[in-house]
């Protein structure tokens, strides 16, 4: 399929619910998902889609039980671990925003060695956002736009000035933002990016969320009249 669609953005829910309507654990949807992350960025990449950005983990993630939020913190690893030597073969880049310190060192650990391994290749910009929250992006490149005015590097501030200060800076706008499961919200997900953004909301749960998904998802963008306010 040609596509005009260089970012797509996911936010990969439904997890806990498709665990729980198979009699399972929560924490065996968020596996499932991990693994489903693999096939979408696989189909991403042969798509020619320029960027992928998944809400892996929000600033507000951190209120869910204990044991779930241990679970998350460790999944990148087993991740990586499984499937880092085939993303590599397919030259797909791995890159995160959101604030990384807050992860336990090992967590940090093996998503700065994923980054590094994988910085010279070319194809698809696998994009995890961990412990991210737009309103907290939003916050903290306010801060350091005030921390350059009184530097005096900066005195008047643009729009391609501001985005130069977001974690996504250098990165294409976003096109297309996917929420699977059933809700029709934002979530604190990309709050700047996706302000020109075509939503699309798919009631299948994100471990069920296929090629085919993806490939009607971006049908749907390409049939939309994208007029950016104009006429
Ligand atoms: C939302 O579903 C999903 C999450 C909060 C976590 C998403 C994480 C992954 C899919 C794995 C990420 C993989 C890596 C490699 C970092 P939910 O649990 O809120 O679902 P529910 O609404 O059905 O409860």
């Amino acid at each position: 399929m040609q596509t005009t669609c260089k970012h797509v953005a996911i936010i990969m829910d439904g997890n806990g619910r498709w665990a729980k309507n198979q009699n399972k654990l929560r924490t065996f949807g968020h596996l499932s998902g991990s693994e489903n992350v693999r096939n979408i960025a696989l189909a991403a990449n042969k798509l020619k889609i320029q960027v992928l950005t998944l809400y892996a983990f929000s600033t507000e993630n951190w209120k869910r039980p204990m044991e779930e939020v241990e679970y998350l913190m460790i999944l990148p690893e087993v991740f990586f671990n499984r499937f880092i030597d085939e993303l590599m073969r397919e030259g797909i880049k791995i890159m995160a925003i959101g604030d990384l310190t807050r992860f336990p060192p090992n967590t940090q650990r093996v998503l700065l060695s994923a980054i590094e391994k994988t910085k010279n290749n070319q194809g698809l910009i696998l994009n995890f956002a961990m412990n991210y929250g737009g309103r907290d992006e939003i916050i903290r490149a306010v801060n350091k736009i005030a921390d350059d005015v009184r530097l005096g590097k900066v005195d008047s501030i643009d729009e391609s000035g501001f985005e130069s200060y977001l974690m996504t800076a250098g990165l294409p706008a976003v096109d297309l933002m996917i929420r699977t499961s059933g809700e029709q919200r934002i979530s604190n997900f990309l709050l700047w990016q996706l302000a020109y953004a075509e939503l699309v909301f798919t009631d299948v749960s994100w471990p069920d969320f296929k090629e085919a998904d993806l490939i009607e998802a971006m049908q749907v963008f390409e049939n939309r009249n994208r007029r950016f306010g104009g006429l």
